[in-house]
């Protein structure tokens, strides 16, 4: 009996070792779909990436010396889905490529730093999981599609120093998740939308050297969270808003270069954390300076 039972265990252990085996070269031949494998394929050549391992790839292992990976854990190991690529400083040439919208489970995507031209397309709005979307310093031109206000996980959009034109979209009003959005550094024009007052989770807003004009919209009140907001050479005008005393976490306050009329609002040196405030050349500068309120409050004030 006992003989028995010890012999038929290791049949059991040897049986579970070979299934074991079998599972685990399953899970290393999970497979990306087909639409993926095709959408890489289209990317590459339109990108004029060079090394093309995964033309014939059906795996997703060794992808372009790991610039683009993989998960392979959906449906049981059995699946993979390319989930991020980090393609910067690439000398990648041409324009974005419109299929980038079938990786639907991007998470990460880096395109900044290349010579990319021509628009940002719409497709990218597909993009359901992504976080992080970088496409600073390239030559994007056109308008920044409305399209990217349903990217409803962001939190991470760079698109500065580009050649970007016309008006932002409204929409991008609808990506509260959004943490940081830089807008430096293009040709962007007219009012700012008041869409984005509803980013409350905000907590940095770059948009320097573009030609915005008109005030600050009412709704930048609900800018709870601002840190760092900066709008240094544009043409805005109006009275600086005395609600930027509500951003109570703003370390850095840059508006110079601006036609803001003064005076600033003596509560803005209330805010604690402020380290770094331009401000000058409003005009209305009635006041040959402003009234310095004692400095109690701003304990780390840097540059004025
Ligand atoms: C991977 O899967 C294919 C077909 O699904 C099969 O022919 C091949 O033997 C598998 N490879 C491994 C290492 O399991
Ligand atoms: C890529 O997505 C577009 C829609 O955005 C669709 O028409 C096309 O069929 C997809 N391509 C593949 C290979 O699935
Ligand atoms: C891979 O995807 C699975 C299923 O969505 C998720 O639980 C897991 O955290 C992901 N792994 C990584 C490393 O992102
Ligand atoms: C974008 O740049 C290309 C040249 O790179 C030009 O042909 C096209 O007209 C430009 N589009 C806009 C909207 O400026
Ligand atoms: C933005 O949200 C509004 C509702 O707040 C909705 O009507 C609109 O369709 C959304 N637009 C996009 C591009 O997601
Ligand atoms: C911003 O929020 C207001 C009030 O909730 C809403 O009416 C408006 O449609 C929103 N705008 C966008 C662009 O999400
Ligand atoms: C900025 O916009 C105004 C009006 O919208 C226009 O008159 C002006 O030429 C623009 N300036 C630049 C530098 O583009
Ligand atoms: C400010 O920052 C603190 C800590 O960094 C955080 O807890 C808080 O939610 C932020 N927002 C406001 C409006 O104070
Ligand atoms: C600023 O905008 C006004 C119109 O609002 C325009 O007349 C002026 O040319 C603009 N200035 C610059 C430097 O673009």
């Amino acid at each position: 009996m006992g003989k028995h039972s010890s012999s038929l265990s290791i049949f059991l252990l040897l049986l579970l070792l070979q299934l074991t085996s079998i599972l685990n070269s399953q899970s290393t031949n999970a497979s990306l779909p087909d639409t993926e494998v095709r959408a890489l394929g289209d990317i590459a050549s339109k990108l004029n990436m060079k090394p093309m391992r995964y033309y014939s790839a059906q795996s997703c292992s060794d992808y372009y010396n790991s610039r683009i990976s993989c998960n392979c854990s959906y449906n049981s190991n059995t699946v993979c889905h390319v989930t991020e690529m980090s393609l910067y400083s690439n000398q990648l040439t041409g324009s974005i490529p419109e299929e980038l919208g079938n990786l639907t489970f991007l998470t990460y995507l880096d395109l900044s730093d290349n010579y990319l031209n021509g628009p940002i397309p719409e497709s990218l709005g597909t993009l359901h999981s992504l976080v992080s979307l970088y496409l600073y310093n390239n030559f994007l031109n056109g308008s920044i599609p409305a399209a990217l206000g349903e990217l409803s996980s962001l939190k991470y959009l760079y698109m500065g120093q580009n050649q970007l034109s016309r008006e932002i979209p409204d929409e991008l009003g609808n990506i509260t998740t959004l943490i940081t959005l830089s807008l430096l550094e293009n040709q962007l024009s007219g009012n700012l939308p008041p869409g984005l007052g509803n980013l409350t989770n905000l907590e940095r807003l770059w948009l320097p050297s573009n030609n915005f004009t008109g005030k600050l919209p009412e709704s930048f009140a609900k800018l709870t969270n601002l840190q760092v907001f900066t709008i240094l050479g544009n043409n805005m005008s109006g009275q600086i808003p005395s609600f930027i005393q509500k951003w109570k976490n703003l370390t850095t306050l840059s508006l110079m270069g601006n036609n803001f009329e003064g005076p600033l609002p003596l509560e803005i040196f209330k805010l604690e954390k402020l380290d770094t405030l331009w401000v000058s050349d409003l005009r209305n500068n009635y006041e040959p300076r402003f009234h310095f309120p004692p400095l109690s409050k701003l304990t780390s004030l840097n540059s004025l």
